[in-house]
């Protein structure tokens, strides 16, 4: 029987008309541009002024569908990474899927921060490799605005809003997804939590005046992690490929620290034409950064390009996704 793989077959990004700058913290918190850039290589984030993340991943799902002509009543399942959902409950992909008329799908979210959208896209791929799924949407999108503490100079600057969506259909070709390494440390968790709003501190007045809904990150310590994990899972995943760096036509890293991607880059002797850096205009978009690198080198790709998607987050939580680019824009 001819296997099936999960292909890629559509990107669409989006990302909130509001830009913030460096120049713009620097008037609300004790930063400077120059210690931002140096330190991390963003120079601009974009926020969400009205709106939820819904509204992002249902606006890059609907203009995603728009561009391939499908109809939502064709999708058959929504998978949603994000740490911002609308709600607690119900998810944030069942709302998408209300507000795109994916009415036929069943949908659900999958929390792993930053790490989101490669659990996502892994879970996704599995149901169309049983031959039953036939079109899978799978989103990252975070509004970490909504959770950011911009009192927090060390944590504030280095978050943005913003997502983006991808369609998964059926491959025979050997194109797609093709492998993937994922991990999970849960006693990661006391670097890198919103510590409220769960069941372990439900809402009070107390978490508020403590500001305990806001991320809590210790960077120094979830950098150290990041840096080692990120490198060797996109590493592994080259050599469990038998992949050289000449075969690794592009990586996709989690977009959180430049430090962070030219490490793993290193790491996997890739020169730095091949890696997709966006860092600079969106920050971090937890969920979001994978689909947003996508959806802005698009044009670029081309069919049977070997791909390495890497990312690390809260919980902790990594890994890396190895895929073969299915089509030229
Ligand atoms: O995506 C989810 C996973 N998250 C990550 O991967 C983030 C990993 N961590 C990082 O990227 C970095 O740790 C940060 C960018 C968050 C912070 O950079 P750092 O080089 O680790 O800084 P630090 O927290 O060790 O602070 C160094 C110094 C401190 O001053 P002193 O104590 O040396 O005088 C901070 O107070 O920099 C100071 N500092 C700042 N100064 C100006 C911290 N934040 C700022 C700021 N502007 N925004």
């Amino acid at each position: 029987m001819t296997k099936i793989t999960a292909a890629i077959t559509g990107v669409q990004g989006y990302v909130p008309e509001k830009v913030m700058t460096n120049f713009d913290l620097e008037k609300i918190i004790d930063t400077t541009d120059e210690w931002i850039t140096t330190r991390t290589g963003i120079k601009e984030r974009h926020i969400l002024e009205n709106g939820a993340t819904s509204d992002m991943g249902a606006a890059a799902v609907q203009q995603l569908l728009e561009k391939k002509g499908i109809d939502p009543m064709e999708i058959d399942l929504v998978i949603c990474g994000t740490v911002t959902p609308d709600h607690p409950f119900p998810s944030t992909a069942n709302i998408i899927s209300d507000k795109t008329g994916m009415k036929n799908a069943w949908s659900f979210d999958v929390n792993a921060a930053c790490s989101g959208f490669l659990y996502a896209l892994t879970t996704g791929s599995q149901f169309i490799e049983t031959g039953k799924y036939k079109k899978v949407i799978v989103i990252g999108a975070d509004k970490m605005s909504s959770i950011i503490d911009y009192e927090d100079r060390a944590t504030c600057v280095i978050f943005g809003d913003g997502g983006g969506a991808v369609l998964l259909e059926p491959n025979i070709e050997g194109l797609g997804v093709i492998d993937s390494i994922l991990h999970s440390d849960g006693s990661g968790r006391k670097y890198l939590v919103q510590p409220a709003g769960g069941s372990l501190n439900p809402p009070t007045h107390e978490t508020v005046e403590k500001r305990m809904h806001y991320v809590h990150q210790e960077g120094q310590a979830v950098f150290k992690f990041a840096v080692t994990n990120m490198a060797d899972v996109s590493a592994a995943i080259m050599e469990k490929n038998n992949l050289s760096s000449d075969d690794v036509n592009w990586l996709v890293p989690h977009q959180a620290n430049l430090r962070i991607i030219d490490a793993t880059a290193n790491r996997m002797g890739l020169s730095k034409e091949k890696v997709m850096i966006n860092i600079q205009k969106y920050g971090n978009t937890t969920a979001g950064t994978l689909p947003l690198c996508l959806w802005d080198w698009e044009k670029q790709l081309k069919k049977g390009d070997n791909i390495i998607l890497s990312a690390f987050g809260g919980g902790f939580t990594w890994g890396a996704i190895y895929l073969k680019w299915a089509y030229n824009s």
